[in-house]
């Protein structure tokens, strides 16, 4: 307490979804310690940044930020500023030289640690917190303050043992270390009994999970068992590591929903070998065609890079034979960013940057004639939906996810977290408009 009011906190939170979840569990460690979250930053005790260092963007909008919060700091000394993260565990001490009066620099493994370095800090001036590799990592059980339901995210493992040469996060996130499948299912089960209906399984390599003879397909039937979970998801997958069990889950558990994000990065051989994926397009595609065959309505998303060193015209062109190809539901495309440290940040034929942008373009438009084609064939159909709240659009509609993760708005009374049957009524590439079947029971 200070002044007789608790004292606030702020995180401000990029990145993926497992920066999205840490931020959930360094939000718990703080409301054990007392205080309450605000939106305000002049109002803020302290301010954690959880930043994200996929790409120089991501990483140079910290450091913008880091400006701001320097003004905020000279007006008042007592504020604690950190910088958490994959930036905080890449440039380290480094965070210091650049912006002196940040207090607390702490990479992603050692969340846990955040009462205690916060403590050290505020006795010494500054501290840092950074674990590289095999360092265990303990996860704050039962201490998230998660965003309300309907949906959880649950950590079943961290770090990545891949080497694809365009990527920072074995740098920051180190090797692979999984959680004992009775933790996760604990967790599921206490987060079903709190009324979450869905859970997301994360990992940075999700389906490589394995520990003492389980693995997902494992994980995945014994979410489906526990009761009051109605839907589980998984993310992110790497290709390589999409078994035959896995695959099976789709067709063969209930709960898992039939929709998969699986990165392809490119749809080049040459390029994939140069990234180090250890596949090639046609295994890729033929893992898509089987799940196609085998789930009614499976839908995929992925991630593709554009760009990387050495990609000739040719090469682009077979990405976007595979958009063709597949037709994904949803593609989340990136100019390649070299980063430190990384084998490709060394490779010398370099795709210059309006060449990028002139290929990130044409993929882009691509995808969205290829979204308008398909969401305009489920006009008429109905899907199951998972209400998760009113749209960000002021227009008082609801929101939800069907199973297949396609975002749609309906009117109605319907409340957060249950499942309704929805019509399509109109079909944009990016959402659904839909109505509420009128004999449909919320369940
Ligand atoms: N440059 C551009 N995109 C990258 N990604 C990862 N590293 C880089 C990089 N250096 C993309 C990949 C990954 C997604 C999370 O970010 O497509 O799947
Ligand atoms: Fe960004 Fe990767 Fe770290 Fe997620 S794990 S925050 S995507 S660098």
């Amino acid at each position: 307490m200070i002044d007789g009011r608790s004292r606030r906190y702020l995180i401000e939170t990029w990145g993926c979804q497992m920066n999205q979840h840490d931020t959930e569990k360094m939000a718990g460690i703080l409301a054990g310690l007392g205080y309450v979250p605000t939106a305000d930053d002049r109002e803020a005790d302290v301010i954690l940044l959880n930043t994200c260092s996929i790409r120089e963007k991501a990483e140079s909008k910290v450091y913008g930020r880091l400006g701001r919060l320097r003004r905020l700091k000279m007006a008042n000394p007592d504020l604690f500023i950190g910088v958490v993260g994959c930036v905080a565990q890449q440039v380290g001490q480094g965070i210091f030289s650049r912006a002196p009066f940040v207090n607390l620099v702490m990479g992603p493994r050692n969340l846990s640690r955040l009462g205690e370095l916060i403590e050290e800090a505020r006795r010494e001036g500054r501290s840092i917190g950074l674990a590289r590799d095999d360092d265990p990592i303990e996860f704050p059980f039962g201490t998230m303050a998660r965003a309300s339901g309907p949906k959880a995210f649950v950590t079943v493992m961290e770090g990545c043992n891949k080497s694809c040469t365009y990527c920072i996060v074995p740098f920051t996130r180190g090797r692979e270390v999984y959680r004992p499948a009775t933790e996760i299912m604990a967790e599921v089960t206490q987060l079903a009994q709190e009324g979450y209906r869905e859970v997301e399984f994360l990992g940075q390599n999700v389906n490589a999970y394995h520990h003492e003879g389980s693995d997902l397909a494992s994980l995945l039937r014994m979410a489906d068992r526990i009761p009051g979970i109605r839907r589980v998801r998984f993310t992110t997958s790497h290709p390589g590591h999409l078994k035959r069990t896995i695959m099976d889950s789709f067709r063969d558990v209930p709960t898992v929903c039939n929709h998969l994000h699986l990165p392809a990065q490119s749809g080049s051989d040459r390029v994939l070998k140069a990234m180090n994926r250890g596949y090639t397009r046609s295994k890729y595609v033929s893992k898509l065609e089987f799940m196609r065959r085998s789930v009614p309505g499976m839908a995929f998303s992925t991630d593709l890079i554009v760009g990387f060193p050495g990609e000739g015209p040719r090469d682009f062109g077979e990405t976007l034979q595979l958009m063709r190809d597949i037709e994904f539901d949803q593609v989340y495309a990136f100019a390649y960013s070299p980063r430190p440290g990384t084998e490709a940040a060394r490779l010398e034929a370099i795709v210059p940057r309006e060449a990028q942008q002139e290929r990130l373009g044409e993929l882009l438009s691509l995808q969205e004639s290829i979204q308008t084609r398909r969401n305009r064939t489920l006009m008429g159909q109905v899907f199951e939906v998972l209400v998760d709240g009113v749209g960000r659009l002021d227009n008082g509609l609801l929101r939800g996810r069907t199973r297949c993760n396609r975002i749609v708005h309906f009117p109605g009374p319907a409340q957060r977290g249950v499942l309704i049957d929805v019509r399509i009524t109109r079909a944009q590439p990016h959402s659904l408009l839909g109505e509420v079947l009128p004999n449909s029971r919320p369940a």
